[in-house]
């Protein structure tokens, strides 16, 4: 079941977000020691990161955070165009998650896509041991024709079912990129999905509508064979005022079933909380599991 929280501000959204960020991975470290965590890229992000690199970071456990990106262009490394550089910049570089816990995508000049895939699926495979790729927290932006990480419409990779990472080719520039796919995305504990501005309102209706087409909107495939997807949404990105249904919070489920790896591993499942910021993005002055 997805839920949907709109904010009448983007401000009230991005604290009660950070808040909802800082609980989910507090709460994976207390379940299973740590927290594996996908970041968006683009710019919808950015002011949540920036938030989370104030005050906030005193209550998140990052010494115990491990981070990968839900997608990359490849580009440059280090270019102003890479997400995690605007990771590293908005958030990275000011807590304490050690190096050797961040896992950028096509760091090397000059690879190839297809070799840059599959490093990074080497990479994913050292750290998800038992062979499911199950992060606790996966955060996603929304394109206004309904893509997500880099998954576009009509996109080969929406067919994948074996590969975690895909190289893929977009019909926005930077063109050439690397996503990760629905059998990785269908695995994750909790999916934030992050939708704000008028221009995401077509996108949001259909990717919530219970017969979206999940190939003309590849954000309706994000489907969690055991987790929660919750949507953080602004009002004009929720068309305000004109459906109120969508104020009510939980959306039906649609009938399109998860995208499941080939053989799912082991199963250490645990349901991380999200926290329970109001409507009015009305939250305490710090996250719940603030560590003293
Ligand atoms: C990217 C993102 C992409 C982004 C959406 C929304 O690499 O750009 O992965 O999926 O989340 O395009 O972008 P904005 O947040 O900039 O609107």
């Amino acid at each position: 079941m997805a839920e949907i929280r709109v904010f009448a501000s983007q401000s009230a959204l991005n604290f009660a977000l950070a808040e909802a960020v800082a609980s989910t991975i507090n709460s994976a470290v207390r379940a299973h020691k740590k927290c594996s965590i996908a970041l968006a890229g683009g710019t919808t992000p950015k002011r949540l990161y920036k938030l989370l690199a104030t005050d906030f970071k005193k209550h998140v456990r990052w010494r115990h955070v491990y981070v990968f990106w839900g997608d990359e262009r490849l580009v440059a490394p280090g270019s102003a165009q890479r997400n995690d550089r605007m990771a590293r910049e908005m958030l990275l570089t000011h807590v304490p998650c050690p190096e050797r816990h961040i896992h950028p995508m096509a760091t090397r000049a000059k690879q190839s896509p297809e070799d840059a895939a599959r490093e990074y699926e080497a990479t994913m495979r050292q750290h998800f041991v038992d062979g499911r790729p199950r992060f606790d927290l996966v955060l996603l932006g929304l394109g206004a024709e309904g893509h997500t990480a880099s998954l576009f419409p009509d996109s080969p990779a929406l067919d994948e079912r074996e590969r975690w990472v895909c190289p893929v080719q977009v019909p926005v520039t930077p063109s050439q990129r690397l996503t990760l796919t629905l059998p990785v995305f269908s695995q994750a504990a909790n999916v934030f999905f992050l939708a704000m501005g008028s221009a995401k309102a077509r996108a949001l209706r259909s990717a919530i509508s219970s017969d979206a087409d999940p190939k003309k909107c590849p954000a309706a495939a994000i489907k969690l064979v055991d987790g929660r997807v919750t949507w953080w949404a602004d009002a004009p990105a929720a068309g305000s005022n004109k459906d109120q249904d969508i104020h009510k919070g939980a959306v039906e489920e649609t009938e399109h079933d998860p995208i499941v790896p080939i053989q799912p591993q082991g199963a250490n499942f645990d349901d991380s909380e999200v926290s329970n910021a109001d409507e009015k993005g009305q939250t305490t002055d710090h996250p719940r599991d603030e560590q003293r």
